[in-house]
């Protein structure tokens, strides 16, 4: 028999910080002279912060030099690092914490599988970091989700096979890279977005303990 792993990813599932990313972004765009709409940020959930000024520059056909582009990152990382400098507990997002304990006491073994460089300071600011027995963020990784990198990384260092982990994720990168992996992925937001994930629910409220139970079940093979 064996024992199940849990991999959460951070924004949007933990912590509802997509909102200080598109504020940071949309400052940089209307610094640079054109709009960044909420909408469009749903491109941006799940994606490193490199491809995300990709794709920002694309929308406002803005060319860039290397030099700039890298003058860009780190004025939206700083402007970021700001809007999250004041963050506390009260914004977990709903039922997170019930969740996180739920699994302690059943022992189960807990990692972040996340595409934020901020992971760390952010858990740590939220008081949730001692959840988390692995940590493994955009600093870890080579290869951004949808690859399955981050969570295989995740995977080992738990020391569970990834087909006997399950990945509770928000974006449809995300829902993609668990897949890869062979992971039990659980969406958390709006089914009709979050198609390829395995469950989906609109948030952790909607997920009671008998399903938690249902994924602790040791599994045989
Ligand atoms: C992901 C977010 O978790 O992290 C993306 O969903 C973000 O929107 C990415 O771009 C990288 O985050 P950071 O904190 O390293 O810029
Ligand atoms: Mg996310």
């Amino acid at each position: 028999m064996k024992q199940k792993g849990f991999i959460f990813d951070l924004d949007g599932v933990i912590v509802d910080t997509a909102k200080y990313h598109y504020l940071a972004w949309k400052k940089l765009a209307n610094e640079l002279g054109f709009e960044f709409t909420e909408e469009q940020n749903e491109l941006f959930k799940g994606v490193s912060r490199k491809r995300c000024l990709e794709i920002l520059l694309e929308i406002g056909k803005v060319t860039a030099t290397q030099a700039q582009f890298d003058y860009w990152m780190v004025e939206k990382n700083e402007d970021y690092l700001s809007y999250i400098e004041k963050m506390d507990a009260s914004e977990i997002l709903p039922d997170v914490p019930r969740v996180l304990k739920f699994l302690k006491q059943h022992r189960a073994p807990i990692a972040l599988g996340s595409a934020s460089k901020n992971a760390r300071p952010i858990l740590e600011k939220v008081g949730l970091l001692s959840y988390f027995d692995h940590i493994v963020d955009g600093n870890s990784v080579t290869k951004a989700k949808p690859d399955p990198e981050v969570f295989l990384i995740a995977a080992d260092l738990l020391g569970v096979a990834p087909k006997h982990c399950v990945v509770f994720e928000d974006a449809l990168a995300g829902i993609e890279a668990a897949n890869r992996a062979q992971m039990v992925s659980v969406g958390i937001g709006d089914a009709t977005v979050l198609t390829g994930a395995r469950h989906c629910f609109a948030n952790f409220t909607e997920m009671d303990n008998a399903f938690l139970q249902g994924l602790l079940q040791p599994a045989t093979g």
